[in-house]
């Protein structure tokens, strides 16, 4: 049977309606949530990534506002920037977009973001919350992943989820919420990286496989079993002649070869890109939540 195709747009829409109820609800009590995004220079990446998040922040009610600095600033302009907005009553969330110029340490200018405000969920104190188990801002990719998972009926629940990939941002501390002994998580984890032996011989075993690695179709309908539900995180360029931009994006996983044998895959695009920007404003709204007193 072919597998369920879990769209990240679809899930997206149903969780930003959501979040646009609870936006309302927090304004009823004069509360606005807010969201402060540093842009530094004009990467177009960077850009096309700060215009979608408040695009998204404008759809559901979070005040946004972007501060653009120039791609000379210093580390002390920009550390002097973020001091401001940690201080500032109106930004429940600060978001400092990556990369940051060479001669700036994004780990300094990231661990001086307020952790309550810290809605990346990359501050040191905010990974060791969600290591522990505690309330905290998750990260936005891996939170997205697990959201997907649920919502499309497939919770890891009981599950043995084999996580291709360890990066800070994605691969760790997706192994850390779902090994959780929580609702929607208590998963048997196992992570595997490029010092893995054998890894067909791990994929195999996965019910649920997450593919964050960025190698292109690495994963391939052999390395999986019959019914599993694969999440591919993976977003490459390979060059294409025939799309007008000259190259197209292709996840981690072999989609075309896999979609027979998995019972649910995410597709690239549109997978789980769309849940990382909505999980950044469910943090945020969160974030509003807890100063305002209501939420965990
Ligand atoms: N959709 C989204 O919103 C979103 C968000 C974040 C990332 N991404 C995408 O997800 C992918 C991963 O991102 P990342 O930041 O986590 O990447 P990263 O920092 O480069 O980490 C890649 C991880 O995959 C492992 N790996 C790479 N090739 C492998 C192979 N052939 N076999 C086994 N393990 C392998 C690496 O192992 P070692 O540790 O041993 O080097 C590393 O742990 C990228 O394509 C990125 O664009 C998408």
């Amino acid at each position: 049977m072919p597998a369920t195709i879990i769209s990240g747009k679809e899930v997206s829409a149903e969780i930003r309606l959501e979040l646009k109820g609870r936006a309302d609800a927090l304004k009823a009590r004069g509360v606005t949530p807010g969201l402060g995004v540093v842009l530094v220079g004009e990467d177009p990446a960077s850009v096309s990534y700060v215009t979608a998040k408040a695009k998204g922040s404008a759809e559901i009610g979070i005040f946004e506002e972007t501060i653009r600095m120039p791609g000379t600033s210093t580390e002390e302009e920009i550390l002097v920037t973020v001091d401001r907005l940690n201080r500032d009553p109106k930004f429940n969330g600060i978001l400092v977009q990556l990369p940051l110029p060479k001669w700036v340490s994004s780990d300094k200018v990231i661990n001086f973001i307020s952790p309550e405000k810290d809605v990346d969920g990359f501050h040191p104190i905010n990974v060791g919350k969600l290591l522990r188990g505690e309330p905290c801002p998750l990260p936005c990719t891996p939170y997205g992943v697990v959201q997907l998972l649920v919502r499309a009926g497939h919770s890891p629940e009981g599950k043995h989820v084999v996580i291709c990939g360890r990066s800070n941002i994605v691969g760790k501390p997706l192994a850390a919420l779902l090994m959780q002994k929580k609702k929607g998580a208590n998963a048997t984890v196992t992570v595997c990286h490029t010092g893995t032996k054998d890894l067909p011989y791990f994929t195999r075993q996965a019910d649920i496989l997450v593919a964050a690695m960025g190698a292109p179709k690495a994963i391939t309908a052999d390395m999986i079993r019959e019914g599993c539900v694969v999440i591919d995180v993976g977003v490459n360029r390979v060059e294409d002649p025939s799309c007008p931009k000259g190259y197209r994006l292709v996840g981690d996983c072999d989609f075309e070869g896999m979609k027979e044998k998995a019972a649910a895959i995410t597709p690239v695009p549109g997978g789980v890109g769309p849940m990382t920007v909505t999980m950044l404003l469910m943090n945020t709204v969160e974030a509003a939540e807890r100063a305002a007193g209501l939420g965990s």
